[in-house]
């Protein structure tokens, strides 16, 4: 029968057997899906285990200091953090292609994780042989790796992987859905506020932004995203809600009157979706005097933007991301 303990504990058990006396390292983005399935590596084999935090510049505002702070007190993870904002960057710039978008970041990690790999390899002890990926059943079927499955999207911790990869996976999560992965963080008694944490895609922010990925742009989605959050939170909204993307239409521009004047800004799409395990979904109906607060909040806080608009589509047809 399926328990979250059952679960917990099975897993232990593979994962030691896989991965015998190496060491490993685990790529922690700070979403569920890797706190999860690092804390469960970390259970197994204790010390052997070297997190790495690749900051790639694409989180949402606050989220580099709760994985670099909130998660290590929470778990005592051996963490390592990578600053690679500006590799990142350089390598998106003028990028527009989603798909292009992907294969660049899942690319760039891997680099980053050879190079931190490198550095954990010049500490005495055994061979790095393993990498963990908090890789979930929906992306398994997604990316074409369920039976008869199409790719439909490449995400980066399955389809996008270069083939000069030096590690072998450890995916302690390829079974089971979101739900079953909260289970099992709580399990493992991981604060609520990382288990419960909305889904973000590894891409981060890149894909959120509809056209060229830079600084400005960045900065833009960012406090946008951060009045959402907020303002969903204080609505007591979160976990009525399976994930709440924030879109900024980068090149799209449209006349509006803000202030004294007259304004040729861009939109940001809200994208609340309820969900069960992001393989289909709604749009959520969120109250009216909530999309009033963040709208007007947006508008009045970040000048760039000057219209907020609301995505009623479901997936399918519509994806979650925009991209
Ligand atoms: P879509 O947009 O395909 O998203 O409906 C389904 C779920 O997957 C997340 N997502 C990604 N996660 N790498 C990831 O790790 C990706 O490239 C990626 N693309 C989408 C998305 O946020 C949603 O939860």
């Amino acid at each position: 029968t399926w328990t979250s303990a059952n679960i917990v504990e099975e897993q232990i058990a593979l994962i030691r057997e896989q991965v015998g006396d190496s060491r490993v390292i685990s790529a922690l983005s700070g979403g569920v899906d890797s706190a999860v399935s690092t804390a469960l590596v970390q259970r197994a084999i204790g010390d052997r285990l070297t997190a790495v935090f690749v900051d790639h510049g694409l989180l949402r505002e606050g989220e580099a200091e709760q994985v670099e702070l909130d998660y290590v007190a929470a778990t005592g993870v051996d963490l390592k953090v990578v600053d690679a904002r500006e590799q990142f960057l350089g390598h998106l710039a003028g990028v527009t292609d989603p798909e292009t978008k992907r294969k660049i970041i899942g690319r760039e990690f891997i680099r980053v994780f050879e190079a931190a790999e490198a550095e954990v390899l010049a500490t005495p002890g055994p061979p790095v042989k393993f990498l963990v990926q908090g890789t979930l059943y929906p992306d398994v079927v997604e990316s074409g790796g369920g039976e008869g499955a199409a790719t439909i999207k490449s995400h980066h911790n399955v389809g996008g992987l270069p083939e000069d990869l030096e590690f072998s996976l450890i995916e302690p999560l390829r079974a089971l859905f979101k739900d079953e992965v909260r289970e099992v963080g709580r399990q493992l008694g991981i604060p609520e506020a990382i288990v419960g944490r909305h889904p973000f895609p590894g891409p981060g922010l890149a894909i959120r932004i509809v056209g060229a990925v830079d600084a400005d742009r960045l900065r833009i989605l960012r406090a946008a995203d951060a009045i959402v959050r907020q303002e969903t939170t204080a609505a007591g909204l979160d976990s009525s809600i399976w994930q709440f993307p924030v879109v900024l239409l980068a090149d799209v521009h449209s006349v509006g009157v803000q202030g004294d004047g007259r304004t040729y800004g861009h939109p940001v799409v809200l994208r609340p979706v309820s969900s069960e395990d992001a393989m289909t979904a709604d749009w959520t109906r969120l109250p009216y005097e909530l999309l009033e607060r963040i709208s007007t909040r947006i508008t009045n806080e970040v000048r760039e933007v000057n219209r907020v608009v609301l995505d009623v589509t479901s997936k399918p047809p519509g994806t979650i991301e925009w991209e």
